[in-house]
């Protein structure tokens, strides 16, 4: 069982520390260390996971999946875990309901997971997950075959039985969610005959590029829109893998922003994955003035991997539109951070997936820049920050349980003129467990309060 997070004595204090110097290891990726516990869970022999990501959100699918039957052995010296599957279709009737924390991830992969497989499952979640969308999900589930027993209006806590029939689907995503996605493609994994999911806007494909992997009949197509059509044909054994997970562009986004703003910085952040549906950021930051040099480049887990090295810029502001808002879904707290600190007007287009996040970011964003003297407006969905490069600081920030506004604020912090104060920061292990470690070692200064 993962911990419920306390959220009582984690307030901080973020100093003005604007000299920052060392080198970082990212942490592993969350949304390849998910996939690879539920495919290793799902092959029959062992997979070997080199460097999972340590953190509540995987936790919560390590729990869930020893639920379902899978035996996973985790030796912490050599940062190593096996997963001894259960195969395709081979899921335990668990005997609890299982509990999610704050893993979206976890909750939707997993309803589509078990969508085909004929078990009856009660799934929860922590405070903000139980306020997110899972109608996204479960309503095309359902059309494969899946029973919702307890819809809850789409919110956890939710009752599901899966199919022992289930049906291939052939459906167009209404979201452009990774995650809706990926669960039908779990769910297609135990479907005898095709099923087929069209992708109108691009999402990230570590499913697909895993899928291959570990040896799934999957078959990706471009439609005459240049749309991506995925076709799974169901039931075929998986190989179990040995895997070194890369590092997770979304937690490295804030300590690159971090050296972007810092007065006088230079940091090397090694173990980068650059997988374009997940690194366009550092394009955009790039062209935002950001002195970003990559050097080493590298492949681990099929994905190109780089170290990089980061010194302080002078940045400008930025347009991004919204066809691209998916790739950026988990940067644009920080990305909001660095336009805090560019000179001229950002505007970020296409934000209403922000609303459903861990909190909601789309008014996060603004109540973080605009309590710290940074003119932040919406006009629709897009939001606007105006900027001279001054932080004044001096808020208070409520992170709502919600990892990436924490360590957005704590990154915002360190060359605002003023201190800014932060309710609970304990969410931040849902993601990033050494996040506070790296802060400080590289020269943030913070205290609790
Ligand atoms: C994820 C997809 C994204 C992202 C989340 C992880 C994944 O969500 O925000 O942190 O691992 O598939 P959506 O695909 O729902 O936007």
């Amino acid at each position: 069982m993962i911990m419920k997070i306390n959220n009582k004595n984690n307030a901080v204090l973020i100093k003005r520390s604007p000299f920052l110097a060392g080198t970082i290891n990212t942490p592993s990726d969350k949304s390849i260390s998910h996939r690879c516990l539920i495919l290793g869970a799902l092959c029959i022999g062992e997979t070997k996971i080199q460097n999972l990501l340590s953190s509540e959100d995987i936790r919560a699918t390590i729990y869930a999946l020893r639920e379902f039957g899978a035996k996973i052995i985790e030796d912490k010296e050599k940062n190593l875990v096996t997963v001894h599957g259960v195969g395709i279709g081979g899921l335990f009737q668990p005997k609890k309901n299982i509990y999610l924390g704050n893993s979206g991830t976890s909750a939707r992969l997993l309803m589509g997971l078990i969508s085909s497989n004929p078990v009856e499952v009660e799934f929860e979640g922590d405070k903000s997950l139980s306020t997110r969308p899972m109608g996204r999900v479960i309503e095309p589930l359902s059309e494969m075959g899946l029973e919702i027993l307890n819809g809850n209006s789409g919110k956890l806590p939710i009752r599901l039985r899966g199919s022992s029939l289930p049906i291939p689907i052939n459906h167009k995503l209404k979201v452009p969610s990774a995650q809706v996605k990926s669960a039908l493609m779990f769910s297609a994994l135990n479907i005898k005959g095709k099923s087929i999911i069209t992708e109108p806007i691009r999402t990230r494909d570590h499913t697909e590029r895993l899928f291959k992997l570990f040896g799934a009949n999957i078959n990706i197509i471009k439609n005459n829109d240049g749309q991506n059509i995925i076709e799974i044909i169901g039931e075929k054994k998986l190989s179990p893998q040995e895997l070194d997970i890369p590092g997770d562009p979304s937690s490295a986004a804030f300590l690159i922003v971090a050296g972007l703003i810092a007065s006088k910085s230079k940091l090397f952040i090694n173990n980068i994955m650059l997988n374009p549906t997940r690194s366009l950021f550092i394009d955009y930051l790039i062209k935002m003035g950001g002195n970003i040099e990559f050097k080493k480049k590298y492949i681990k887990c099929g994905e190109e991997v780089c170290d990089i090295e980061v010194t302080s810029s002078k940045l400008k502001a930025i347009k991004i539109p919204k066809e691209v808002a998916p790739s950026l879904i988990d940067e644009y707290l920080i990305l909001s951070v660095a336009a805090a600190y560019a000179k001229g007007e950002s505007r970020f287009c296409g934000l209403s997936e922000l609303r459903v996040k861990e909190s909601n970011r789309f008014n996060a964003i603004q109540d973080l820049l605009n309590q710290s003297g940074v003119s932040c407006r919406e006009e629709g969905d897009d939001l606007l920050i105006k900027s001279n490069e001054i932080v004044l600081g001096g808020s208070n920030i409520r992170t709502n349980l919600d990892h990436r506004v924490a360590m957005a604020a704590m990154i915002l912090g360190l060359n605002a003129k003023n201190e800014i104060n932060i309710d609970d920061i304990s969410p931040i292990s849902t993601s990033f467990p050494n996040f506070e470690e790296i802060y400080s070692k590289i020269g943030g200064v913070y205290k609790y309060i």
